[in-house]
Formats: structure tokens, sequence, C-alpha cells
């Protein structure tokens, strides 16, 4: 198990990949990959262990066709399947992710973390942009979780330790994208601790996104709402939880979907983003 701490401690990571990192704790640029062919076990390794350490990694100028995508995502795990995407249609393990001047929204405009409304949401995403706004912008942030846990006072910490909290597919994908779940279903909707633990760093980290999170479980509304409002506040306003994503056309970016948040800035209206994204299927619940 890793212990979750920077490079320094894991220097297998270090002497296999060019790191460069974004911030002091989370982002990192990796070098001299090239991601079209397959990995050796030790290079997929050091990736493993730079994706855990770091929980954002960027790789430039990746020439990757979807089966070369799709293949990387699957040293991963198994792909899965967005629960809106009826509504793109194409391969089902790709995730269009596609903003015009006619788009209604931009995926992703908001604090969230991807589809914490599943039983057990992706451990992982992988975004790889290929078209960005001739005008610069469309820059994507992320946001540590584990920071945000580490910066609450021992008192808050203890009052969330041990609570629930409901994550509703209906909010996204109904209240702000306005899709319709297929006909005869409902988007999902689940529980899960409002601190978690990582189950592969064993550290403790925020669970609740505004994307998703709709009430903490036994607490009046008020007082849930009094919670989830100063939480996501406190994620959306406290700039050094983050790193900033610069794309370039043929960008890939590979996140820790158990430990992070992202929001993909429209600040490009009316020019052009293009990107497909794999997400990888988790492999347990989210634990306290
Ligand atoms: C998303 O996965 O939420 C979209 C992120 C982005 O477009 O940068």
């Amino acid at each position: 198990m890793s212990t979750g701490t920077p490079t320094a401690e894991h220097p297998a990571a270090d002497s296999i990949l060019d790191i460069s990192t974004l911030t002091p704790h989370i982002g990192a640029e990796i070098r001299g990959v090239d991601l079209s062919q397959p990995l050796g076990n030790d290079e997929f390794s050091a990736i493993y262990q730079a994706w855990l350490d770091w929980k954002v990694l960027v790789f430039r100028d990746q020439h990757l066709d979807r089966e070369q995508h799709k293949a990387f995502g699957r040293r991963f795990g198994s792909l899965h399947v967005h629960p809106m995407q009826h509504s793109y249609g194409g391969d089902p393990e790709i995730l269009s992710v596609k903003t015009t001047a006619k788009s209604a929204y931009t995926a992703g405009d908001g604090w969230h973390t991807d589809v914490t409304c599943d039983e057990i949401p992706p451990l992982g995403s992988m975004l790889y942009v290929t078209e960005t706004p001739e005008v610069g912008g469309g820059d994507t942030l992320y946001a540590d979780m584990y920071l945000a846990y580490d910066l609450l006072s021992d008192t808050l910490k203890e009052i969330l330790q041990g609570l629930t909290a409901i994550h509703d597919g209906a909010k996204p994908y109904m209240g702000s994208y306005k899709v319709a779940p297929p006909e005869g279903d409902e988007y999902p909707r689940n529980e899960h601790p409002v601190i978690a633990t990582h189950p592969e760093t064993g550290r403790k980290l925020l669970y609740v996104n505004s994307g998703f999170t709709t009430r903490i479980k036994g607490l009046a509304r008020w007082e849930s709402d009094l919670l989830l409002d100063g939480l996501c506040n406190f994620i959306a306003t406290t700039p050094k939880l983050t790193c900033r994503v610069r794309w370039e056309p043929n960008t890939l970016v590979f996140w820790d979907n158990r430990c992070t948040q992202h929001h993909a800035v429209w600040d490009y209206y009316p020019h052009s983003r293009y990107g497909e994204r794999v997400s990888i299927v988790g492999t347990e619940r989210p634990a306290a």
C-alpha cells in the first residue's frame, strides 16, 4: 500500500519517469511516455505510484486512437459506462466531452467528483483532449480532497466522521443537463460516508461534492444544507487545494477520482473544445 507521500519517498517512480509537479501536493506532468504503446510492468507501476502520489497526471503530446485510449484505461481495470451514455450514443466506453457555440452546457462545469451517484463510483478517469479553444481558456481545475480534510478543524472532523450523505444522479443529469434517464429507468442514487478513507493510500479525505451530494442523513434539512453549503463553498473558495491544467491538443489527464474533485471552466464561448473520456470502474464502495 502506498503512503500517498510525494515522490521523495518513492524513488522508483521518480527514477523511471520524468515527473514535473504542478503544485507541492496535487498534479504532475509525466514526460517521455508514449501511451499509444503497451506499457512495460516497471513503467506501469511507476505511473500507478505517481498517480497515487500526485492524484492528477498530465501526459502531453499523445497520439491515441480510441482503442489505444481504452487499452491504457484497461490497465487499471474495466471500463465504466456513464449513466447518461444513452444521450451521447457511440461507443459506450467513451464519453464525448464536446462543447461548441450550440452547446447548452459543458460537461463538468462545476465542482464535482465523477459519478458519485454510483454505488461504486469510477476509481479514475482519463480525459484525452484533441481540440482546444483557439482563444485559450477551457482549463480544468482539480482539488485535493486529502488536503481539504486535513484543513478542517478537529471539531468539524469529529462532527463529520461517521456521517453519511446521499449522492443523486438526478441532481446534475436532470437538474443541470436536463437529460431524462433511459425509459423506465432512474439515475443512480447512493449513500457514501462524508469522510472516506482512500482504499489504497489509507488516507482520510472529504467526500462530498456540489455536483451530486444532496443531503447529509440524520440531520434536519437546514442542518444538512448548512454543512453541505459550507463544505462546498470551502472547496470552491480555497485555491491552495487546487492545481490548474492548461490543455494543449493531444493532452491526456488521468485523475484519481477517489480523492479529487474537478471543475471544467467554460470561459471560451462561442469557441469549441473536444475531448473523449474513459473512466475505470471502482473496485469497492467508498468506506469511512
Ligand atoms: C469532466 O470529466 O467532468 C469534464 C472535464 C473537462 O472537460 O475538463
